[in-house]
């Protein structure tokens, strides 16, 4: 009887497992990379069955079951080269107010659609709100209102105003600044990432109450920021092999690389072209902001020159005008599947723009990367290339043949791309799949109602940086320094006292 209910119990286990979850999936912003990072990470949640509604947009050009659009297309117009190049104190803070509009501008869009508004005025039931978080919690005011708990995904590492509300410590001694180089640790470094740290918190903040107000005119809402303290879970693309170790509350959860798909074989000629290579190949992509008609004539020249000199040939995702160089030397091609060209033995190095998503598909086929960062987080990744061991960097502005073949040299040796190898065998060894963790802590956040919200995103500030406690102590040390000084004051006047009489009595 006693096994028959076990039974039971277990078949109702497995059968709550694998029920099928309606799950709302919210992607507002416009960059493509935003959106196509989590592809993978959506088709598996079609596929094991969770019914997907999904805001964004790209919507699906072919159909696959349990996969609904809500389009956003053709609503706000992708950007395309808009960045400044030189990296600066100023190009931060003007990327960051890009983006913080761009958030703004999203959740008004989103909201005025009638699809969106549907959802609501329907009281749709969804078990679960997946989105991105990167400039707004816009989204969190539409989870809210259709009482669903959020499992947040991230595209990148996190944003400033990302710490305090996962309770995780910004310490600029150790703590990465997104969007800055952090190799060197001077304390003027350090001064400057905890003002523009604290700086883009104070612009989020600012932005955050405009998306409050949009949120106002639909609906009533508790503030933002106490709904982003109650996210269930974060999905960060990231894992220490590449990124380096952190100090991340059970809330977070480290799926670097899920979104790598299982190569497919290449075009027929490119293919071709890379096969018939017999010293290998150089893949080089600055990625779709960076353009190489954007580059200065001479560091073109550089590149080309050092490219030359080298015996491989070279595939080249190219951005510009037709290409007019030796064809026999260099593919190129507007378009080009990175990831299958990546997973191609004879690819023996990956020039690039040094992008998040790009060092990771480089990490986890082991080829080495000459990382040229320009804007973005691009800074900090190419560091972490560099202190990874995956690969080298060089800057625009130091960009010369002489330098650049350098940099080939030293990836291309033998040895370094062994070691490369054998990094990209330590990035994939775990105890599961970055897929399946991701899977699973989706489940569960719909499944299983607790928090594993880290205390530190709650107490107040004071109490955080123990200010309290440091006023208590130090209060109670001055008092025991103020009582000694009152008694060695009382003391010393009793023995002068002591001392003048005695001097006096011995005088009379
Ligand atoms: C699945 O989602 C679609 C689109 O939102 C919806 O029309 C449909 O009713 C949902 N199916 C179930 C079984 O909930
Ligand atoms: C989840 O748990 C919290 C606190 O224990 C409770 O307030 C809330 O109503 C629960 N939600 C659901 C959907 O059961």
């Amino acid at each position: 009887m006693v096994t028959v209910r076990f039974l039971f119990l277990v078949i109702l286990c497995q059968w709550k497992s694998v029920e099928s979850l309606n799950i709302l999936g919210i992607f507002v912003y416009e960059g493509p990379s935003h959106f196509f990072v989590f592809k993978q990470y959506l088709e598996k949640l079609a596929e094991k069955g969770h019914n997907l509604t999904v805001i964004s947009h790209f919507p699906r050009e072919e159909v696959i079951p349990n996969y609904h659009d809500i389009s956003l297309a053709g609503t706000i117009k992708i950007p395309q080269g808009a960045m400044p190049m030189e990296r600066s104190f100023w190009t931060i803070i003007k990327i960051t107010d890009y983006i913080l509009a761009a958030g703004n501008n999203d959740c008004k869009v989103m909201l005025e659609n009638e699809s969106v508004q549907e959802l609501w005025k329907s009281k749709r039931k969804f078990d679960l709100v997946i989105m991105e978080h990167f400039t707004s919690d816009c989204g969190l005011g539409l989870a809210y209102k259709l009482d669903a708990p959020v499992v947040q995904l991230k595209t990148s590492d996190f944003t400033p105003w990302q710490y305090g509300t996962f309770g995780i410590p910004f310490n600029p001694s150790y703590a990465p600044f997104i969007m800055t180089s952090n190799l060197k640790s001077s304390v003027y470094k350090r001064v400057e990432k905890t003002i523009l740290h604290h700086l883009l918190i104070f612009k989020y903040m600012n932005a955050q109450k405009v998306d409050q107000e949009t949120l106002g005119k639909y609906f009533d809402i508790p503030p933002l920021e106490q709904l982003s303290r109650e996210v269930k879970f974060l999905l960060l693309n990231h894992n220490f092999v590449l990124t380096g170790s952190r100090l991340l509350p059970s809330n977070v959860i480290e799926v670097g690389g899920y979104h790598v798909a299982p190569p497919k074989p290449l075009p027929a000629d490119i293919q071709k072209y890379v096969e018939e290579s017999k010293n290998g190949v150089i893949y080089i992509s600055f990625g779709t902001l960076l353009n190489e008609a954007s580059l200065p004539e001479y560091k073109m020249k550089a590149i080309l020159d050092a490219l030359a000199e080298l015996p491989q040939r070279v595939v080249w995702k190219w951005n510009g005008q037709i290409f007019s160089g030796d064809r026999n030397k260099i593919y190129a091609a507007k378009w080009l599947p990175q990831n299958d060209l990546l997973a191609h033995p004879n690819v023996h190095a990956f020039f690039s723009h040094s992008g998040h998503l790009s060092a990771i598909e480089a990490i986890f086929h082991g080829v080495p990367m000459i990382a040229m960062p320009v804007l973005g987080d691009q800074p900090a990744i190419a560091d972490c290339v560099e202190r990874s061991g995956l690969g080298v960097q060089i800057a625009l502005n130091e960009l010369t043949k002489d330098e650049l073949l350098n940099k080939f040299r030293t990836v291309l040796a033998s040895d370094f791309r062994a070691r490369v190898k054998s990094l990209s065998r330590a990035y994939s060894a775990r105890p599961a799949s970055a897929m399946s963790s991701a899977i699973f802590w989706t489940e569960f956040a719909a499944q299983h109602n607790v928090s594993a919200r880290h205390p530190a995103a709650d107490v107040p500030l004071h109490q955080y940086l123990c200010l309290d406690v440091i006023a208590v102590i130090g209060t109670f040390i001055t008092i025991c320094i103020l009582i000694l000084w009152k008694v060695l004051n009382l003391l010393l006047s009793f023995t002068r006292k002591f001392i003048n009489l005695n001097v006096k009595n011995k005088r009379d």
